[in-house]
């Protein structure tokens, strides 16, 4: 049976922690996978998430199973924070991450239209892809970012919008876009939520940033926004960066589904039930204890706040240390794609000690404000080349 099977590539990605860890040289720089880190390069985990891990563990009466939704409390508090007011009218799931959502949304598609379209643009998070095929939906690419002003292709998104069909499905990253963290406007989400209602496209939002941008509410106002504006949408949720749960797998898929709730909920059950049965719970338990206590809430907001104003200022320091670095400051979030070849992203590795994905993905928080003229002197010798 397995001869059958062709060897697949390690992940790019994920390689590349253990290509760094083995890198001897001190000075060695990480902007590859998207974890935040503090000033000391640490992941943290947050305050209020340690406080709640020990109360869940004082606390939780037993570990017995939960239905294939998960944790309802999470599920009902986390759709309040991703979407406003506009949760009341959703159906919510939890899932292993924003990974598993994505996975359960493909599935639910693929019930719902087998063989069907998701526009998809291009970068992407290079997972976007494999999870949709593999699920056997068809994916038609349009490009996204235009890497001569490193800003939005916007003409591109609302071309696509355009050749898309009613059904097909068009996921839009909710907020700092991975790997570009370019973003559109207040006026061009206006104009994407038109258009996606005008045409009947399904909108599936990839919501895995929230809080890393601009701020909870402004990071989800333009998802808000296109959720609004149609009868049938799909939202991706993570908690991986925003609680810095990442290993915990937390996500949620949140679904509106006009006339059909009860077959599109039965349908989300049964698919994940095929799938993984239900959601692993301590991560997911924990988010919701911050969620409904107010004290911790209050302070997970905070170093939320805190997270961003790193991000922010790094990026900030970046963008006025070098010309081909300015198109950063207009970005968001954790992320952004230098201007490099593939030969210069294996160069400034080797020369450098600085690590990247082969894109030219990097990520903001493996920068310090003392680091960012070292990395912009192996930036500067590497254009140079
Ligand atoms: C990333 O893009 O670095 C993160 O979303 C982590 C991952 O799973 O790829």
């Amino acid at each position: 049976l397995f001869a059958a099977l062709t060897p697949q590539a390690p992940d790019p990605l994920l390689s590349l922690i253990a290509l760094y860890r083995e890198d001897a040289r001190p000075e060695k720089i990480d902007l590859g996978v998207g974890v935040y880190r503090d000033e000391a390069g640490h992941t943290p985990i947050m305050r209020a998430m340690k406080a709640a891990e020990r109360k869940l563990v004082d606390e939780q009466p037993t570990k017995s199973y939960l239905g294939p939704e998960g944790d309802v409390g999470f599920v009902a508090l986390s759709a309040r924070l991703a979407m406003g007011p506009q949760a009341e009218g959703l159906i919510g799931v939890q899932t292993p991450g924003g990974t598993g959502a994505l996975r359960l949304a493909a599935a639910l598609v693929q019930s719902a239209r087998p063989g069907g379209t998701v526009w998809l643009g291009a970068p992407s998070w290079p997972i976007h892809a494999p999870i949709f095929e593999s699920a056997g939906l068809k994916v038609c690419s349009y490009r996204h970012y235009d890497p001569a002003t490193g800003a939005l292709a916007f003409e591109d998104i609302l071309e696509a919008l355009g050749q898309a069909s009613a059904g097909d499905v068009f996921l839009i990253h909710g907020c700092c876009h991975n790997p570009s963290g370019a973003d559109p406007d207040a006026g061009q989400w206006a104009e994407i939520a038109r258009l996606t209602a005008e045409r009947g496209v399904v909108p599936l939002i990839d919501l895995a940033y929230q809080g890393l941008g601009e701020g909870l509410d402004e990071d989800a106002a333009g998802a808000r926004l296109v959720v609004a504006a149609v009868d049938e949408a799909l939202v991706a949720y993570s908690c991986d960066k925003n609680f810095g749960l990442y290993r915990e797998r937390t996500g949620a898929l949140f679904v509106k589904a006009a006339g059909s709730i009860d077959a599109t909920r039965s349908n989300l059950h049964a698919l994940a039930r095929y799938m993984w049965s239900m959601p692993p719970d301590h991560g997911a338990a924990a988010a919701r204890i911050i969620l409904e206590t107010p004290a911790l809430a209050a302070d997970w907001r905070m170093e939320l706040d805190t997270v961003r104003e790193r991000l922010n200022a790094v990026r900030q320091a970046l963008a006025a240390a070098h010309p081909r670095l300015a198109p950063l400051g207009g970005q968001k979030g954790m992320f952004s794609l230098l201007p490099l070849t593939p030969d210069q992203v294996i160069a400034i590795r080797k020369d450098h000690a600085v690590y990247m994905a082969g894109s030219g993905r990097i990520n903001i928080a493996g920068l310090t404000l003392e680091s960012v003229p070292r990395f912009v002197q192996a930036f500067d010798a590497v254009l140079s080349n």
